[in-house]
């Protein structure tokens, strides 16, 4: 790791989840690369930028040695535990922000609101609040990362003041923002929204969610937003923008060269021989549309009794959130569809689908991208989606489609070079999914050539540090206009 300069040299980042997870098996402690896209465009950014990430390790860890012992661990990826009561950290993470916040930011219906989760997210920030204001310096640059830390900015900022430290402090939210009128189902909206007016600069990706929050401003606190990216709240100005956010395609790349990879991408292709292959990577979340995209691939199949032995749809389901009910449901739900589209459809010569509920090592997820002619996310919301990021770095030789809901944050860049679609409307997928089988060569590589000139542009390290850099700026010079 390096550092590209002064300003960028005493950074903090703060999320939730770090880029690795600790567990205990067997009385020892395991780690493991955390999934999901804020690690992915965190860790991207690792080799520009030299920070220190701030976050919780995924387990409770009371004796003094085990934490010095997984401190000693995520020192090697510059990462720093906040240690946590494990009652408070599932109600801070399971209870308020996966079953309370996260569907409200993805305008999933059915809201529902506790008090106890909603004290243990208060609580959780504070502590976080806690730990950066006592090893941040006058000067740090502060960046809060995503819906579990709202409150955050505002908490910290409180803390530093009386401490005396001047700090500048940014928040990207990596979901959605909803219309104002959806968010107004949260009882403590207001607290969230206060929570977030008190850092100095904050990032969405992509101009509906950020003109979302800035009207939620205006309408629920009377914030003055008449100048375009900027909000006056209590003496203080905010300021707002799209960042957008990417991946490393260059790490994508470089393993495509390792020979372990191209065995396997060869091996895949004579085991694929005459098939036309589907793929699918997506933690299993409701937002993800994982329902609506089996019902969508069952309905190509009906539509498509030619293709019957010619397609596979190869779908990674990564667990995810396994303590949440809903999330339960939902994979009981996913393998009953799973199983009855096999029923329904499998010959002696195979199964139409290949449904797996698990993690699956970076080097195969490589694989399965490259060798996969479409690749098929449905998402009902999505803040960005770097898996179709991802899909397209790996690309280059095949020139695969993009199948792409145009629910995904992704969507609003990617649309001229993929083939969108409404997850919900299954006879629109059904035909997405038989025009990009059937697309010819030359648009193809026009679609493909499309997105990935954007990838390439729009990597992780370029997101970070424009992001930074804005940061510093406003860090020294806060009344500045935006
Ligand atoms: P989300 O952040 O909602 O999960 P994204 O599509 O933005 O959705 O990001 C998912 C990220 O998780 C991708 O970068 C993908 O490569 C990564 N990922 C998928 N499977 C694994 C895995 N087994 N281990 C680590 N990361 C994974
Ligand atoms: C989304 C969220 C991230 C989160 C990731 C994985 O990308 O925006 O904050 O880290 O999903 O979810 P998890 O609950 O495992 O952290």
């Amino acid at each position: 790791m390096r550092s590209t300069s002064d300003s960028k040299r005493n950074l903090i980042i703060v999320s939730n989840r770090l880029p690795l997870s600790i567990k205990r098996v067997d009385g020892t402690f395991q780690s493991s690369l955390s999934s999901g896209g804020l690690v992915t465009s965190l860790s991207g950014l690792c080799k520009s930028t030299q920070f220190q990430w701030f976050g919780w390790p995924g387990l409770e860890v009371k004796d003094s040695q085990d934490r010095a012992d997984v401190e000693k661990s995520l020192s090697e990826h510059h990462a720093v535990p906040i240690f946590l009561d494990s009652d408070l950290a599932h109600e801070h993470y399971n209870g308020f922000s996966n079953r309370i916040l996260w569907p409200i930011l993805h305008y999933q219906s059915g809201v529902i609101f506790d008090d106890g989760p909603w004290q243990a997210y208060r609580r959780v920030n504070e502590l976080f609040a806690d730990s950066i204001a006592d090893v941040a310096e006058t000067g740090t640059l502060i960046w809060v990362h995503d819906y579990h830390l709202m409150l955050l900015p505002e908490l910290l900022r409180n803390r530093l003041h009386e401490k005396d430290k001047h700090c500048a402090i940014g928040f990207s939210l990596h979901t959605p923002f909803p219309v104002g009128d959806f968010w107004r189902n949260l009882p403590v909206r207001k607290y969230l929204i206060e929570g977030l007016l008190s850092s100095d600069l904050i990032g969405f990706h992509t101009d509906e969610y950020k003109q979302n929050f800035i009207e939620t401003c205006a309408s629920l606190l009377g914030a003055r937003t008449e100048i375009p990216n900027q909000i006056q709240y209590r003496n203080r100005l905010v300021c707002t923008d799209k960042f957008i956010v990417g991946i490393d395609p260059q790490k994508f790349t470089d393993t495509l060269q390792k020979p372990e990879v191209k065995a396997r991408i060869k091996s895949l292709e004579e085991r694929y021989t005459g098939v036309k292959v589907i793929v699918g990577v997506d933690r299993l979340d409701h937002i993800k549309g994982l329902t609506q995209k089996l019902k969508g691939f069952d309905a190509f199949l009906e539509d498509n009794p030619d293709l019957r032995n010619k397609v596979v749809l190869i779908q990674v389901a990564v667990p995810s959130r396994e303590d949440v009910k809903e999330y339960q449901e939902l994979e009981t739900e996913l393998s009953t569809i799973a199983g009855k589209i096999n029923g329904k459809y499998a010959t002696p010569e195979g199964t139409p689908l290949l449904y797996m509920h698990r993690s699956v090592p970076f080097t195969e997820l490589v694989a399965l991208y490259s060798i996969a002619d479409v690749c098929l996310l449905a998402s009902t919301r999505d803040g960005m989606n770097l898996v179709s990021f991802e899909y397209v770095a790996c690309q280059a030789e095949r020139h695969g489609v993009l199948v792409l809901s145009e629910f995904a944050g992704a969507a609003t860049f990617m649309r001229d070079g993929s083939i969108p679609f409404h997850p919900a409307n299954t006879t629109e997928m059904s035909e997405s999914i038989a025009k990009a089988l059937n697309l010819d060569p030359a648009e193809r590589k026009r679609k493909y050539e499309y997105l990935r000139d954007f990838v390439n542009k729009n990597t992780s390290a370029k997101w970070g540090e424009t992001f930074i850099g804005r940061l510093s700026q406003r860090g020294k010079r806060p009344d500045r206009p935006c």
